[in-house]
């Protein structure tokens, strides 16, 4: 009403303003005044009414791959949905900028807050202006290695961050109305108790990350029990895409495979090529996080494929797909990956170009101790058999699937860096791995 008061005053100022015929800016400044006010009105109501009739997700960690995928989801399925963004220097919001509209669009289902998971008043008060019905954690500083280099930070973002949202939601008085889903992990097994690794599989953590993240488990158990809350643990085996992380090993290899194809790059350097784990596609994996909040009791899933694959067969895997064959000689720092035979019809039809510029015998891959953690988990393999009868969960894509969809979304990306490259345009280097 106030707003509607102050929409008539203005059109009134315009009207004599105009009348007057003394200061036009000055009416056209209040037409703009006006517009911008009216604008926010339609805004708020989209979101008042948003709110009544639809389901409200809360993500943190909205920029990541998981978060990019969940959002897409629950669009999809009529919600919602806010995310929570921490600030950055520079723009990071590729992976959702599809989702994002313009706000002063009336149909506009996402928006963002900004938060950090280290600061808790900054989560209690968007929990309490977003009122959520599900809030799904997804946000951490979610790479191993580097968690051995930033241990606090780790244990202060994936650990005490869990807490920061379980109290939020409790000092809130929202327990009742609020389903919380943590993202937990398969490190949680690290040194491997037994094969394959259950919601009963007795946990050894083997790395700050792990420690962490074991913290985030027990707490969210704790508030279940404690207060009665919906809040779940998902405990996730590794799951990749074509958004996922470039640092993470899948990503880097199928990127370093298409650099390496298209003449942008000689070798690629990796550490540890024993390690088994068992990926599955991020796609399937954020349903299954979604399922684990809509059912009638909380509880803790193990979401895995059941199908565990070395470094080493990953990479021959992502090689094969475009006529590569790669053959792994010699043994720990000194092991290489060299070019066995090359399919050249299958390259050629992969990668658009002759492998002109590759030889028999030429190295690939090879290791670079740095890349090595000062405790590695050696083999995942997750049994989903709970996730599957309870839930009604099975992933869709199989491994090959997997590599097939990232292989050839970085090969685009390659050539379009190759293409600007040509063309005398300045590309990003990117040295982080
Ligand atoms: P990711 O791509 O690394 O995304 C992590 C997200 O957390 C990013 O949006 C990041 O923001 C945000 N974040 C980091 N520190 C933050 C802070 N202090 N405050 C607010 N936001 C912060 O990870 P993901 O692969 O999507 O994984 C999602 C979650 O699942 C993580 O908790 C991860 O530990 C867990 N998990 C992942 C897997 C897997 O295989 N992918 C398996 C099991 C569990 P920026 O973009 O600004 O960095
Ligand atoms: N990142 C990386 N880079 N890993 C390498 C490399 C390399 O150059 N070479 C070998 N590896 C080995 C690592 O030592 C590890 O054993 C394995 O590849 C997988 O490493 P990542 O892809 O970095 O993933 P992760 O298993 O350590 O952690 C991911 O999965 C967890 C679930 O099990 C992350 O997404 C975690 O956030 C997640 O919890």
């Amino acid at each position: 009403m106030q707003n509607a008061n102050h929409g008539f005053f203005g059109f009134l100022k315009i009207f004599f303003a105009l009348d007057r015929k003394t200061d036009l800016d000055q009416g056209l400044r209040e037409i703009e005044r006006i517009t911008m006010r009216s604008r926010k009105i339609v805004l708020k109501m989209n979101k008042t009414v948003g709110c009544i009739i639809m389901k409200t997700a809360l993500i943190s960690g909205i920029t990541g791959q998981d978060g990019a995928y969940l959002a897409e989801f629950l669009l999809q399925k009529g919600y919602f949905v806010w995310g929570l963004k921490r600030r950055t220097s520079l723009f990071n919001t590729d992976r959702i900028d599809h989702l994002i509209k313009d706000v002063h669009e009336s149909n506009t289902h996402f928006n963002f807050l900004y938060a950090d998971m280290t600061d808790s008043t900054n989560l209690i008060r968007v929990i309490q202006d977003t009122q959520p019905d599900e809030i799904y954690n997804l946000a951490a500083q979610s790479h191993v290695k580097v968690s051995f280099d930033t241990p606090e930070y780790t244990a202060n973002t994936d650990g005490l961050g869990t807490l920061r949202i379980l109290e939020a939601v409790r000092l809130l008085g929202m327990t009742e109305k609020t389903k919380i889903y943590q993202a937990s992990t398969s490190e949680l097994f690290g040194q491997v108790q037994e094969v394959p690794q259950t919601e009963k599989t007795p946990f050894y953590p083997r790395s700050p990350y792990a420690v962490a993240k074991l913290y985030a488990y027990w707490i969210t158990v704790n508030y279940r029990e404690a207060y009665g809350m919906f809040a779940c643990n998902g405990v996730l085996f590794n799951h990749e895409s074509p958004i996922r992380g470039e640092t993470f090993v899948t990503r880097k290899i199928t990127r370093g495979l298409a650099h390496i194809a298209l003449g942008l790059q000689k070798k690629l350097y990796l550490g540890n090529l024993n390690a088994k784990r068992d990926w599955g596609h991020a796609k399937d994996f954020i349903e299954a996080m979604y399922l684990v909040l809509q059912q009638n009791k909380p509880d803790d899933y193990v979401i895995a494929t059941g199908i565990t694959t070395e470094i080493r067969e990953f990479v021959r895997k992502a090689f094969i797909r475009i006529g590569i064959n790669i053959k792994f000689i010699g043994n720990d720092v000194e092991e290489k990956g060299i070019i066995d035979t090359i399919d050249l019809n299958q390259f050629e039809s992969v990668v658009g170009v002759p492998p002109a510029h590759l030889s028999i015998g030429q190295v690939l891959i090879a290791v670079d101790p740095t890349y090595f953690r000062p405790t590695d988990v050696n083999l995942l393999i997750g049994d989903a058999t709970k996730a599957r009868k309870q839930l009604g969960w099975q992933p869709k894509y199989s491994l090959d699937d997997l590599i097939d969809e990232m292989v050839l979304s970085d090969l685009e990306q390659a050539s379009r860096k190759k293409y600007l490259k040509e063309s005398g345009f300045i590309v990003r280097q990117s040295l982080e791995e």
